[in-house]
């Protein structure tokens, strides 16, 4: 049994949307992603941190769905900026379940667990409209998402993934990075960089935080390995 990482599918089967014509990495992605995820075993969990599907609803996301349900391992699912199909949670579970996608769970304004460890997290807050300073309103929600979330774990070992990264060459979202360390989180796991933004990802250890950029075309399609 494994916990795992990877952010940013970026599926598009329901809306011919596909990240093949970005070239590069992304050449034959979907059959990457299968490859990737074929070490996998059923009992393993996977943590999918957003930017999942293209689809613009749960209908238009579906055939994504049933991708990702179909590969081995339990995924525990969060928002990226890009998931527009994103709706309530009530809403999205009945859509599992009405589908019979019955290895999809969602991280949102709780925790999940994995053993004894506390997976927790939210969407974060996007970093690159952070010149303009902070729309306070979306920054709190999503600073009061994560604390949920971290609370939720109570004084279990916690381990946080954001789809933003909280941390980029030149930017710290401070209010994050404060929450983490207030609830002893000693490992974050984050997406959304892609292509040349990845030279400027900050990885490894910064104030007893532990940092992995787990976006797909990063880590070659293959969700990264996070604890035995
Ligand atoms: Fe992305
Ligand atoms: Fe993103």
């Amino acid at each position: 049994m494994a916990l795992y990482a990877i952010g940013d599918t970026h599926l598009s089967f329901g809306v011919n949307k596909p990240m093949d014509v970005f070239g590069g990495g992304w050449t034959g992605y979907v059959d990457k992603l299968r490859e990737g995820f074929s070490l996998l075993e059923p009992e393993d969990t996977v943590v999918l941190c957003g930017d999942l599907s293209w689809g613009m609803s749960l209908e238009q996301a579906r055939e994504d769905f049933a991708f990702l349900d179909a590969l081995p391992g339990r995924k525990i699912i969060l928002k990226g900026n890009h998931d527009y199909w994103w709706t309530t949670a009530a809403k999205m579970e009945r859509f599992f379940q009405e589908n019979g996608f019955s290895t999809l769970e969602l991280l949102h304004n709780n925790c999940r667990l994995y053993g004894e460890v506390a997976l927790c997290g939210t969407r974060g807050w996007f970093y690159e409209e952070d010149q303009g300073g902070h729309n306070a309103k979306i920054f709190n929600r999503e600073l009061m998402r994560l604390e949920t979330s971290l609370k939720a774990a109570g004084e279990r070992e916690k381990l946080c993934f954001l789809h933003y990264p909280p941390l980029y060459q030149g930017y710290r979202c401070q209010e994050i990075l404060d929450l983490l360390s207030a609830y002893g989180v000693r490992r974050c796991c984050y997406g959304h960089l892609h292509g040349g933004s990845h030279r400027l990802a900050v990885s490894g250890a910064q104030n007893g935080v532990e940092y992995t950029l787990v976006a797909a075309d990063y880590i070659g399609f293959t969700p990264k390995k996070i604890l035995d």
